[in-house]
């Protein structure tokens, strides 16, 4: 299974898209409704889903699949005692293709697609090529990764002393769970081509007069580098490159394995973090009840 895209609610969504099409390095995918679709550089038809609400809110997280990854993971939810998760024939985004979706253990909607095509690649090196992470922020962050382990077949990839990551490929991890007093969306992590390309783009950014509220620098688990934006919506976004690939004979690493040199908040010991900034945007994208 493969991250495919995460669907946001927000107020101004025209204003949002704009941001992410004009700034963040987005393109445009198509409108539906109340709905602006944005794809990046790679082959998902979409990555990121703004829907016009009254209040933000993360409504679902999409992985997608073959047909028959999909099927398999039904299987493997209903076996787990999941209350039976909704099957949908198509679903009505760019890709189309059905699956199901799945409630996770603190309200995060989860769609599982099968890929029906996929999109023909963008040429532009400096561009978001795809998502390469969603970090939730948890009550129980534990309770949620073993959800996703336990119903839709995830491996635990590392655990720090506030984080729990989980992987659904060879990639460290596509999703993470953070400890917190408030179930929400923590961050989205698009990855680049390389550091040449989230350098650029910070480059880009601060001429446009945007700093990154944490970074540049290079992350423990993951081994990526990182820059973090807030956005005028309220979000939490990164651009990455360089995450670690892993298989199985990867030693999950412990709290003890992961702490930073000291005085350092990042592996170069360059960077700085907007601690006020990035929490107040972890608090910004709620799930629905
Ligand atoms: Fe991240």
């Amino acid at each position: 299974m493969r991250l495919r895209s995460v669907e946001l609610e927000v107020p101004d969504s025209p204003a949002a898209a704009a941001f992410m099409r004009d700034v963040w390095g987005l393109a445009p995918a198509g409108t539906r409704s109340r709905t602006t679709y944005l794809r990046g550089t790679g082959d998902h038809p979409y990555l990121l889903a703004l829907t016009e609400a009254a209040s933000p809110a993360i409504a679902t997280i999409t992985f997608a699949g073959s047909a028959g990854e999909v099927d398999a993971l039904h299987a493997r939810v209903v076996a787990a005692g999941v209350p039976a998760p909704a099957r949908v024939v198509e679903f009505d985004d760019p890709g189309g293709g059905g699956g199901f979706v799945v409630r996770g253990a603190e309200g995060q909607t989860f769609r599982l697609v099968a890929e029906v095509a996929r999109a023909e690649p963008l040429a532009d090196r400096l561009g978001p090529i795809a998502l390469t992470h969603v970090v939730l922020n948890a009550l129980d962050r534990d309770a949620c990764a073993k959800f996703v382990i336990d119903a839709l077949g995830f491996r635990l990839a590392d655990r720090t002393r506030h984080m729990t990551f989980v992987r659904c490929n060879n990639a460290h991890h596509a999703l993470a769970f953070a400890h917190a007093e408030l179930p929400a969306l923590n961050h989205v992590a698009f990855e680049m081509a390389d550091i040449d390309a989230v350098m650029k783009n910070i480059g880009r950014l601060r001429d446009l007069g945007l700093a990154p509220a944490w970074g540049p620098g290079r992350h423990g688990p993951g081994n990526n580098v990182f820059a973090y934006f807030i956005t005028p919506f309220g979000a939490s976004m990164e651009y990455t490159a360089e995450v670690q690939r892993v298989d199985d004979s990867y030693r999950v690493g412990t709290p003890e394995d992961w702490k930073w040199p000291p005085n350092r908040i990042d592996h170069w010991g360059v960077s700085t973090r907007d601690n006020a900034r990035l929490g107040a945007a972890e608090k910004t994208f709620r799930f629905r009840p």
